[in-house]
């Protein structure tokens, strides 16, 4: 079995890009068939009608997220 790493990238202002071998399911189990998709885009604003897959709206939307990570708190020792 090969180990290859699942790539997710938050796009600014856009969907999830998931890249590698993964496996979607709904809460049942059921898969989506990602045959001969070696990656995929996820909504991450919510406004899709293809949901979970981004189906452009965000850029029609105008909506507007952030895409970098935010530095942790320092943490306070007692
Ligand atoms: S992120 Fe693209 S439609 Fe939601």
């Amino acid at each position: 079995m090969s180990e290859q790493a699942v790539k997710i990238t938050v796009r600014p202002n856009g969907p999830f890009r998931v890249e590698g071998p993964i496996s979607l399911v709904d809460v049942n189990g059921v898969e989506w068939d990602l045959t001969g998709k070696p990656a995929i885009s996820l909504c991450r604003c919510g406004l899709s009608s293809k949901r979970p897959f981004c189906d452009g709206t965000h850029g029609r939307e105008g909506w507007k997220c952030d895409a970098s990570p935010v530095p942790a708190e320092p943490i306070a020792l007692g």
